[in-house]
C-alpha cells in the first residue's frame, strides 16, 4: 500500500460531510435500499468502508460487519466510531486493512452475503481491477452494491455554483476535483453494469442517492441538520427521489445493486 492520501481527509471526510443533511440523507437512502434487498442477518464486506458510517448502522441492524480499506487514518476513525456503539453490534465489526484491489486474499477467500463499495471507485484511475475483486468476493446469489459518480451529471455542480464556462466544459468530462479536493473519475451505470454482468453479478436496479439536498447546498442554501422533523422528512423526498425517474438520473452519484449468479 503506498502512501495514504486520506490521512489528510479523513477528519473532513468523516467528522464533517456526514456530519451534514447530505451525509444523513446518504446513509439514510442507502441503508434502506440494502435493506429492502437482502434482510438482516447477513455478512457484509464493506470494501473502502471508510470510518464505517454506511456500514456500522447495519451492524446495528443485526449484520456481521467486515470493513476492509486501504487507509490506516479511515481505519483509525472508524475505531474511534466503533467504540460509540453499543457492545453488542461492536462485536459484529470487524476491520481489515487491505488494497481493495487484493480483497480476495486479505479476506482469505471468504464469500459474503453482501459486497459493498461506496465512494471508491471513482478515485481510482481504472475501475476493473476492484470491480473484479467485489465480484469474487459475493457469496453465490450474493448482494453486490456499488456506489459513484455519474458520468451523465458532471454539469450539475459547476452550473449549481454559477461557473459557466466551467459548466459548458463539464458536459463531456468525466474527470474533475471533488467535493473533497481530490481529483475524481465518474463512470455511468450501463458502464459498471456491463463490468459486473461481465464478471458473473447481474444488475437488479439502480438509485440516485441524494438530489435536492446536494442541489441546495451548491445552491449555497445552508441546512439545518439538527432540525429533526425537518430532517426526517427531506430525507422521505430524498428516498422517494432516488427511486424514481427523472429524479434518480440526475443525482451526481448512483447506487447500483447486482445479484451474483449461482455458479
Ligand atoms: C470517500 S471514502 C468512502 C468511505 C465509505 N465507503 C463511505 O461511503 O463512507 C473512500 C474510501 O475508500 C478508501 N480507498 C480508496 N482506494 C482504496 C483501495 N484501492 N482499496 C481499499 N480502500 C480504498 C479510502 O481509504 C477511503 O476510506
Amino acid at each position: 500500500m503506498g502512501d495514504d492520501i486520506w490521512a489528510g481527509l479523513a477528519d473532513r471526510f468523516a467528522d464533517e460531510a456526514y456530519a451534514s443533511v447530505k451525509g444523513y440523507v446518504r446513509t439514510y437512502v442507502m441503508h434502506q435500499q440494502l435493506t429492502e434487498h437482502l434482510p438482516p442477518p447477513a455478512t457484509v464486506l464493506d470494501v473502502g468502508g471508510g470510518a464505517g458510517h454506511q456500514s456500522f448502522p447495519l451492524a446495528q441492524a443485526g449484520y456481521d460487519v467486515t470493513v476492509l480499506d486501504s487507509s490506516p487514518a479511515m481505519l483509525d476513525k472508524a475505531r474511534q466510531r466503533l467504540e460509540r456503539l453499543p457492545a453488542q453490534a461492536r462485536q459484529r465489526v470487524t476491520l481489515l486493512l487491505a488494497n481493495g484491489e487484493n480483497a480476495a486474499e486479505a479476506v482469505a477467500g471468504r464469500r459474503f452475503a453482501a459486497v459493498l463499495c461506496h465512494g471508491v471507485l471513482g478515485y481510482l484511475d481504472q475501475p476493473e481491477p476492484l470491480v473484479d475483486q467485489l465480484c469474487r468476493c459475493a457469496a453465490d446469489g450474493g448482494l453486490l452494491s456499488i456506489m459513484t459518480g455519474n458520468a451523465r451529471t458532471t454539469a450539475v455542480r459547476p452550473a449549481l455554483e454559477r461557473r459557466w464556462d466551467d459548466a459548458l466544459a463539464s458536459f463531456d468530462t468525466r474527470t474533475g476535483i471533488g467535493v473533497l479536493g481530490v481529483q475524481g473519475r465518474a463512470d455511468t451505470v450501463e458502464e459498471i453494469s456491463e463490468l459486473i454482468r461481465s464478471r458473473g453479478v447481474r444488475p437488479v436496479r439502480w438509485y440516485g442517492v441524494w438530489l435536492f439536498v446536494d442541489w441546495l447546498e451548491f445552491s449555497g442554501v445552508e441546512l439545518d441538520p439538527g432540525d429533526s422533523p425537518q430532517l426526517a422528512a427531506t430525507a422521505a423526498v430524498e428516498l422517494e427521489a432516488s427511486r424514481r425517474d427523472p429524479y434518480r438520473q440526475l443525482s451526481r452519484v448512483f447506487h447500483l445493486i447486482g445479484r451474483k449468479n449461482p455458479t
